[in-house]
This record gives C-alpha cells, sequence and structure tokens, in this order.
C-alpha cells in the first residue's frame, strides 16, 4: 500500500541552498525512494516570484514522488501540518566575515519562526537548523518554542562530518563510504572539532583506525583541523557564494538517517541539546556523534578524550555560550 506523503518544509526555498534542496527531496534523497512528499516553501515577499519560479520548475519535473507543493510567504500557511523542518531561511556570510557576524539578523528570525512552528507544525515535527549561525539559531528555536521536545531541534554539522570523510578518502585514495567514524564536536564555526580518533577505514583485512593508516599525526592535528574547519570559508572565496550543493546533500542525510536510521556500528554527527554528556554543558546546542534508531537520536557515549582533544572540545563549547550570550543581547 502507498504511504501517505510526509510533508516537509523548507524555508528560504528561494535561496541557493533552496534551489539544490528541493529536487533532493522530491526525488527521494531525503526520505527514501518509497515515500511521498509535500513540498512547503517558505521566503520572504522580495523573494515571491522567485519562490513561484521553484514552484514552476518542481512541476515541470514531474517528479512522482512529489504529491504537493505550498509555495507561500506566509509563516502560519508554510508551517501547518509539517512533518519535518528544514530551516535555511537567513542571510549567509559573504567573504572575511565569520558566521557569527549574521547573528543579529538571523537570530530574530529564528525567534518569530519558533512560535509559528510549535503552534502549526505536526505534532513530533523533526526540524534541523541550517542558517547561521545555525548551533545558536536552533537554541533560539528551542527556547521560544518551548512546547516542541527539546530532542526534535537540532543543527545541521552533517556537511563538516562530510566533509571530514572527504578529505581522509582523498588522502588516502580510498572510497569515503569505506571511511566511518569521524566526529565533529561542538559549534559549526572555525572551533568546531573534526575528530579522527576513532574513525576507520574498510580494508580488504578489515576495518584500521584512520591514524594507523594515515601515518602522520602532524597532519591529522593541524592541517586536516583546519582545512575541514575553513573548509566554508574556502568554498565561499572559490564560488564567492556559501556552499550549496553539499549543504542540501548533507541535509538530506541528515534527516535521512535520524528517520530511517544509522547503521550498524556507524555514527553521524548532529547538533543535538547537550544533556552534560562529555562533560559539554548542558543546554546547548552541540555536535555530537549520534546513532539513530526508530527516529530517535542518541549521543555515543564512553568515547575516549584525550588531552588534546578535551581543549578543543571546551574551546568551541566555549565560543557556544558566548554566542548565546550574544544572541539573547541582540533579541532585547
Ligand atoms: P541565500 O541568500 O541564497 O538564501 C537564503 C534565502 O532565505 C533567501 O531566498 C532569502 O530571501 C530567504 N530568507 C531570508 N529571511 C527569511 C525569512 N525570515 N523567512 C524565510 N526565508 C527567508 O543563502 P543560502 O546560500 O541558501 O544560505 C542560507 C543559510 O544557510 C545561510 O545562513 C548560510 O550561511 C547557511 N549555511 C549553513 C550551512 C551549514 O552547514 N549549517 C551550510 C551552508 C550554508
Ligand atoms: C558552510 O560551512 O559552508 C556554511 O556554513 C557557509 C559558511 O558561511 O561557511
Amino acid at each position: 500500500m502507498a504511504k501517505e506523503p510526509v510533508r516537509v518544509l523548507v524555508t528560504g526555498a528561494a535561496g541557493q541552498i533552496g534551489y539544490a534542496l528541493v529536487p533532493m527531496i522530491a526525488r527521494g534523497v531525503m526520505l527514501g525512494p518509497d515515500q511521498p512528499v509535500i513540498l512547503h516553501m517558505l521566503d520572504i515577499p522580495p523573494a515571491a516570484e522567485a519562490l513561484n519560479g521553484v514552484k514552476m520548475e518542481l512541476v515541470d519535473a514531474a517528479f512522482p514522488l512529489l504529491k504537493g507543493v505550498v509555495a507561500t510567504t506566509d509563516v502560519v500557511e508554510a508551517c501547518t501540518g509539517v512533518n519535518i523542518a528544514v530551516m535555511v531561511g537567513g542571510f549567509p556570510r559573504k567573504e572575511g566575515m565569520e558566521r557569527k557576524d549574521v547573528m543579529s539578523k538571523n537570530v530574530s528570525i529564528y525567534k518569530s519562526q519558533a512560535s509559528a512552528l510549535e503552534k502549526h507544525a505536526a505534532a513530533n515535527c523533526k526540524v534541523v537548523v541550517v542558517a547561521n549561525p545555525a548551533n545558536t539559531n536552533a537554541l533560539i528555536l528551542k527556547e521560544f518554542a518551548p512546547s516542541i521536545p527539546e530532542k526534535n531541534i537540532t543543527c545541521l554539522t552533517r556537511l563538516d562530518h562530510n566533509r571530514a570523510l572527504g578529505q581522509i578518502s582523498e588522502r588516502l585514495n580510498v572510497q569515503v563510504s569505506d571511511v566511518k567514524n569521524v566526529i565533529i564536536w561542538g559549534n559549526h564555526s572555525s572551533t568546531q572539532y573534526p575528530d579522527v580518533n576513532h574513525a576507520t577505514v574498510k580494508t580488504p583485512a578489515g576495518e584500521k583506525p584512520v591514524r594507523e593508516l594515515v601515518k602522520d599525526d602532524a597532519w591529522l592535528n593541524a592541517e586536516f583541523i583546519t582545512t575541514v574547519q575553513q573548509r566554508g570559508a574556502a568554498i565561499i572565496k572559490a564560488r564567492k557564494l556559501s556552499s550549496a550543493l553539499s549543504a542540501a546533500s548533507s541535509a538530506c542525510d541528515h534527516i535521512h538517517d535520524w528517520v530511517l536510521g544509522t547503521p550498524e556500528g556507524t555514527w553521524v554527527s548532529m547538533g543535538v541539546y547537550s544533556d552534560g554528556s562529555y562533560n559539554v554543558p548542558a543546554g546547548l546546542i552541540y555536535s555530537f556523534p549520534v546513532t539513530c534508531q526508530n527516529g530517535e537520536w542518541k549521543i555515543v557515549q564512553g568515547l575516549g578524550i584525550d588531552e588534546f582533544s578535551r581543549k578543543k572540545l571546551d574551546l568551541t563549547a566555549d565560543e557556544l555560550s558566548e554566542e548565546k550570550a550574544l544572541a539573547y543581547s541582540c533579541l532585547t
């Protein structure tokens, strides 16, 4: 029997990421090849005509799984009945800016959209915030939507996770699908900590630790980390626009694994509400290694954290605490 359609909201749908993301969702990349979807696309009035153009293209592409499109500048109409919300709407940084430089413009959007989601989305709606500063926007959304369960509000660090997999795969000249269990700790910012201490590669002789295969701790502890931390800026420098296809694809991965589960023995990175695991202060949206089953994520527990890593976990937590204070100062 055909499944009931799932309603997926994409905010900022007339923007660059939106343009890459909506066809992926309509093709089943996010929720699977047998899951019909109804797309809800929100943007602001100056982008209404462009948004309508995206809707026309979705119709023209004749996606078999796409059962309807709502294209609107009305936040209540956009949020009504949605099961998944991908929050991309906001302003991207330009060359030379840090992601938190777009804080004042973007956090106020997340405060106001929180109440629309809280009142009008389907019960148990899963939310991923993509717009920067992603962790802090998600935190503001959570704080101003107190009736949405905190476990349902997350932010995207899967792009950083995928970037780390990509760097290891290039360095070792192995398939990216054979590399697993990297971790992005903390903020989706240049203080994030891409950690390979538990990562492995599938080889004909079984799974081997990344450190054993790379045989270059100096590279892993320095250049690898800064490359992943700075990849967003490198893309902006090269494209004069921030990443879009990789962000869209990673947002699909994030929701796909959250809803459909992570493979046995594999974890992914998600920005989730901290419960104090790994001595990360509770009450931040912080990226952790998680496994997902039955539509729920769980932080992977018990991983060894050496002194080098500890400092990096704390540094990025400190930045998130500062961002939280800054966000509140922008809202008053
Ligand atoms: P963009 O400027 O191309 O598109 C953003 C869209 O949001 C625009 O169409 C704009 O009109 C719309 N918008 C603005 N305010 C809105 C509001 N209140 N409600 C609904 N829509 C609104 O930008 P983009 O390149 O698509 O990037 C979007 C965001 O995603 C930026 O903040 C960017 O920094 C961030 N980003 C995050 C990641 C990540 O990994 N977390 C990766 C890439 C980009
Ligand atoms: C990215 O990581 O590519 C995005 O967050 C865009 C940016 O500002 O770096």
